[in-house]
């Protein structure tokens, strides 16, 4: 077991609002996380310091055993894969899909003069068959469809492979069949012992992956619930964190709330 993540009573102010408060958090390099909690709980940011995009006002945060403040964050960003609606944002529309995937080994955003290494471009084309992008490595980035866009990031993300990868609302605005493709395949990826940390940011419980162990429930920059899933996304931590009541169901790992009558 070794640990990816600590945050130590973290706080992040900001017009002198916290925006988190207190938060004791600690991700081993097995585990698998899901951050819910409602719009504006802290979870996007929280995400921006765990993956070295920004310090805490005061507590420590420790990325991969690195004190943040401490550190070379270029050299940790390169440990770390991230997948959030800003990442894909910044990537050129008319590269290809293989150049999305192969420009993250060498840690630019768009191809330029570099020489690929046919190892690397080989490996980028691998993870994108496993990404079920097999038949896009030749389109331009900027045709493909919200999901295919988000599993070709994902792609991207762990092409460095990285120790950890944070995924913020992966299945944010994709259609039912897509959104349980992409379930199914951060379950298995999720379920493999090769896999590295794995953080994701969701609004719905429904959209757990099956596999994933814990969960962490933000609430106005606090941390209402935090532990093994089964014991942590239960209908009383919904409730307390989303200020209503809700029926709660699991069925093959996965869940489903409503509110109730
Ligand atoms: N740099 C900043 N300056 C001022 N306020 C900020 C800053 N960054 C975030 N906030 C505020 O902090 C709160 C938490 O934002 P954050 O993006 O982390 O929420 P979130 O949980 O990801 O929400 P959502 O579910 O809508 O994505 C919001 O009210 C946001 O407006
Ligand atoms: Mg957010």
């Amino acid at each position: 077991m070794v640990n990816v993540l600590r945050f130590t009573d973290v706080t992040y102010v900001r017009d002198r609002r916290p925006i988190l408060d207190g938060i004791d958090w600690a991700v081993e390099d097995s585990e698998r996380w899901v951050i819910l909690g409602p719009n504006g709980a802290g979870k996007t940011t929280l995400m921006k310091l765990a993956t070295a995009n920004d310090y805490p006002t005061t507590g420590s945060v420790e990325v991969l055993d690195q004190r943040l403040g401490r550190v070379d964050i270029f050299e940790l960003r390169n440990r770390i894969g991230f997948v959030s609606s800003a990442t894909g944002r910044r990537l050129p529309a008319s590269e290809t899909v293989r150049d999305i995937v192969l420009t993250a080994a060498y840690g630019v955003e768009g191809r330029w003069n570099e020489q690929y290494d046919d190892v690397d471009v080989r490996q980028a084309e691998r993870i994108l068959a496993e990404w079920d992008l097999a038949d896009y490595v030749d389109r331009a980035y900027g045709t493909l469809s919200d999901g295919e866009r988000k599993r070709a990031l994902i792609a991207r993300a762990v092409m460095t492979d990285p120790e950890m990868l944070l995924l913020d609302e992966p299945s944010a605005s994709l259609d039912l069949g897509a959104r349980e493709r992409l379930l199914q395949m951060l379950s298995g990826f999720a379920q493999s012992p090769h896999s590295p940390a794995m953080i994701m940011v969701t609004h719905h419980v429904e959209e757990v992956p099956p596999g994933f162990t814990h969960a962490l429930l933000l609430r106005d920059g606090r941390a209402q619930a935090a532990g093994p899933i089964a014991e942590t996304l239960t209908a009383a931590n919904l409730e307390a964190t989303f200020g209503m009541p809700f029926e709660l169901s699991v069925s093959n790992g996965r869940y489903a709330a409503v509110a109730k009558p």
